[in-house]
C-alpha cells in the first residue's frame, strides 16, 4: 500500500528561504503547512506550491513568538487536530526569523527582545509544543517506517553569523548561536526517541532580509563571490529531512564552504530525491 504524502510544517514559509523550502518539499509530494504573520502572503505562497494538490497544503497565520499561537485550539481551528494521524508532522522546518542592522549599544531593549523572542524563544516554544503534543513523534513501529528508513526530523535554520559574529547584528548573532546550542542539545535528548534534529547554517542568501545590504562589498569576502540562493538552502533542508543517517546535530555551512563541497552536498540531496522518485 503506498504511504500517504509526508507532511512538513515550515515556520516563515510565506517568502524567502522558507517559501523555497516549501516549494522543494511540495515538489517531492510532501503536504505543506506554512506559518507566518501575514495571511495574504501565506495565501500567495500556498498557491505557488505544486501538487499533490493545493487543497492538501495549509497555513496557520500568527506570530511564532506569541505563546498563545502554540495551542492545540489554534492548531485545531487550522485543521491540525492533536491525535489525528493526518495531522502528524514528519518534518518541522524552523525558518521564521528577523534580523537587525544596528550597533549593539544603540539597539533598543524592545528590539533585542523581539529578535530573541522570534529567532530563539519562538522556535523553542513551537518545537516543544509539537513534540509535547505528539504532532511530531516517531511512529516507526506503528507504520513500519523502519523498512523505508524514514524518521521524523527537525531542521533549524540558523546563520553563519551565529558562528562567526556579524557587525551590526549582535542580538541576531546571539539568537542564532542559541539556535545551534538548542539543536545540539535537543538532538542529544531526542536521538533515543527516533526524532532527528539538525541545523542549516547559511551565509548571506538573496531574500527580503538581505535586499538592503551592500552586496558588492560582502560578496568580495565570500569564496563563491555571490550570495546563496534560497533554493540552495531548500536542497540542504530536503537533504537533512530525507537522510536518516544524520542522527545528530549537523551544521551545513553554505557560505564558507568552497564551491566543490557545496556542490557535493547538492548532488547528495539530489541523489536522495532521485532514489525516492524511483522507489515510487
Ligand atoms: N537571508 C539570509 O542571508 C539568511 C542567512 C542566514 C540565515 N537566514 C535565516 O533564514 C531564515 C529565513 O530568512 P529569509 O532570508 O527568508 O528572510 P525573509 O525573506 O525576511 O523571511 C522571513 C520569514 O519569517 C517570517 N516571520 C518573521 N517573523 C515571524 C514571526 N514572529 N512569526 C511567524 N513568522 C515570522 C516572515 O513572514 P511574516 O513577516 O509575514 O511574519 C517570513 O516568512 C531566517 O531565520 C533567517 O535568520 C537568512
Amino acid at each position: 500500500m503506498p504511504s500517504p504524502p509526508r507532511h512538513v510544517l515550515i515556520t516563515g514559509g510565506s517568502r524567502g528561504i522558507g517559501l523555497s523550502i516549501a516549494q522543494a518539499f511540495a515538489a517531492q509530494n510532501y503536504r505543506c503547512t506554512l506559518i507566518s504573520r501575514s495571511e495574504a502572503a501565506l495565501q500567495t505562497a500556498i498557491s505557488s506550491l505544486t501538487p499533490p494538490s493545493t487543497s492538501a497544503h495549509r497555513y496557520i497565520p500568527g506570530s511564532i513568538s506569541s505563546p498563545s499561537f502554540w495551542t492545540t485550539t489554534n492548531f485545531k481551528e487550522s485543521g491540525l487536530d492533536k491525535g489525528d494521524p493526518e495531522s502528524r508532522i514528519d518534518v518541522l522546518v524552523n525558518c521564521a526569523g528577523i534580523t537587525q542592522s544596528r550597533l549593539f549599544t544603540t539597539t533598543p531593549e524592545d528590539e533585542i527582545r523581539q529578535i530573541v523572542d522570534t529567532n530563539l524563544t519562538g522556535l523553542m516554544l513551537g518545537t516543544r509544543f509539537l513534540l509535547r503534543n505528539k504532532y511530531l513523534h516517531s511512529t516507526r513501529r506503528m507504520r513500519g517506517e523502519e523498512a523505508t528508513g524514514f524518521t521524523p526530523s527537525v531542521v533549524n535554520v540558523a546563520s553563519l553569523l551565529g558562528v562567526s559574529g556579524g557587525y551590526g547584528a549582535v542580538a541576531y548573532a546571539a539568537s542564532k548561536a542559541g539556535v545551534l546550542g538548542f539543536t545540539r542539545a535537543l538532538a542529544g535528548e531526542y536521538v533515543g526517541h527516533g526524532v532527528r534534529v539538525n541545523a542549516i547554517v547559511p551565509g548571506y542568501v538573496e531574500s527580503d532580509m538581505t535586499k538592503d545590504l551592500n552586496t558588492a562589498q560582502l560578496q568580495d569576502r565570500i569564496p563563491l563571490k555571490r550570495f546563496g540562493r534560497p533554493e540552495e538552502i531548500a536542497h540542504a533542508a530536503l537533504f537533512l529531512a530525507e537522510n536518516h543517517e544524520l542522527e545528530t546535530a549537523s551544521q551545513n555551512l553554505c557560505e564558507k564552504t568552497d564551491a566543490n563541497m557545496f556542490q557535493k552536498m547538492r548532488v547528495a540531496a539530489e541523489s536522495i530525491v532521485r532514489r525516492r522518485e524511483s522507489a515510487w
